[in-house]
């Protein structure tokens, strides 16, 4: 399947992300080099920078199994224990969202990191009792958007931290060039920097907006995709120049017109433009933040001067 193979498998063909790439590469090679398990790795970042593509880059680096799974899908303590007891020397288990564990699942996992053990309760009642199963040395690489929601317990059992940083221009250029040419179809230079211009700093909505432009340039160019082909789909995604779409031009409208430019708060805002509260802090807000249209104050969410000038909103 051609659209499998847009992830990258190694840290040479993975793009950006310099400098987790190089602490990466030498906490990897010296894990080889003792024959070890690689330490634990927790990777944060807005959504879409690629965390769960470093976790598999990681694995296949490392050369072993890689397991997913997500916080939310681990529902009882006996799930992630299966999991665990489930995983060989050396495995990886990939835990996207590992902020939305439940204590109790979190709890199984302390020991599972550190020691290498898990507590199980056989039998119910005066005949219940505790065995503890000895696990093999594997990695648990969790990833979320948000760092500072996890327990510091949880937080301190990772020896290696890093934060996923928003791409360059010229990243995300050379991301969709590669993208373009796995699915086989050509791009200009111009094409790749108009479509990198309008990516929220990333490689999902990158390669989400790709893949429309090339349906748009096979049903109604020559499968080509010039400057020509992308204004044209820009235009049909509804995206502006600045790169924001329908959803965040509410948010900023909302702000500025039902709010008087704010401060307003997350569920306020959230209700006024129907959007759950997750994706629009997770999502939306952090790419605004980013680009200086918005601010977080310790009051709420106000308008930056950038997005008066942007859309002519009148300062109240
Ligand atoms: N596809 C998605 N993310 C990527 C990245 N960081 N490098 C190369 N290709 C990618």
């Amino acid at each position: 399947e051609i659209e499998s193979n847009i992830r990258p498998l190694t840290l040479s063909d993975y793009i950006g992300q310099t400098a987790i790439k190089e602490n990466i590469k030498i906490f990897i090679e010296a894990a080889k080099q003792r024959g070890e398990a690689l330490d634990h790795v927790l990777l944060y970042g807005p959504p879409g920078l690629g965390k769960t593509t470093m976790a598999g880059v990681i694995a296949s680096e490392m050369g072993v199994k890689f397991k997913v799974t997500s916080g939310p899908a681990i529902e009882k303590p006996g799930d992630i224990a299966a999991i665990l007891n489930n995983l060989q020397h050396g495995d990886i288990l990939f835990i996207d969202e590992i902020h939305r564990m439940s204590r109790h699942v979190e709890e199984v996992l302390y020991s599972a990191m550190e020691d290498y053990c898990i507590d199980i309760v056989v039998g119910k009642g005066p005949a219940a009792k505790s065995i503890r199963l000895t696990l093999p040395k594997f990695t648990l690489i969790g990833a979320t958007t948000r760092a500072g929601m996890l327990s510091s317990p949880l937080r301190d059992r990772f020896g290696i931290i890093q934060r996923l940083e928003y791409y360059t221009m010229q990243e995300l250029g050379c991301i969709l060039k590669r993208t373009a040419a796995i699915l086989q179809t050509p791009i200009t230079e111009e094409a790749a920097l108009e479509l990198a211009k309008c990516s929220r700093g990333t490689p999902r909505v990158a390669n989400r907006l790709l893949k429309r432009v090339r349906d748009i340039a096979l049903i109604k160019y020559d499968n080509h995709i010039d400057e020509e082909v992308c204004t044209k789909a820009l235009e049909l995604l509804s995206i502006d120049r600045n790169g924001l779409d329908d959803i965040d031009r509410r948010i900023i409208q909302a702000i500025a017109l039902q709010f008087k430019g704010g401060p307003v708060g997350l569920d306020t805002l959230a209700a006024a433009i129907g959007e759950e509260r997750d994706t629009l802090e997770d999502v939306y807000e952090p790419y605004l933040i980013q680009q200086g249209y918005m601010q977080r104050t310790p009051r709420g969410r106000m308008l930056a001067p950038k997005a008066y000038e942007t859309f002519e909103l009148k300062t109240l």
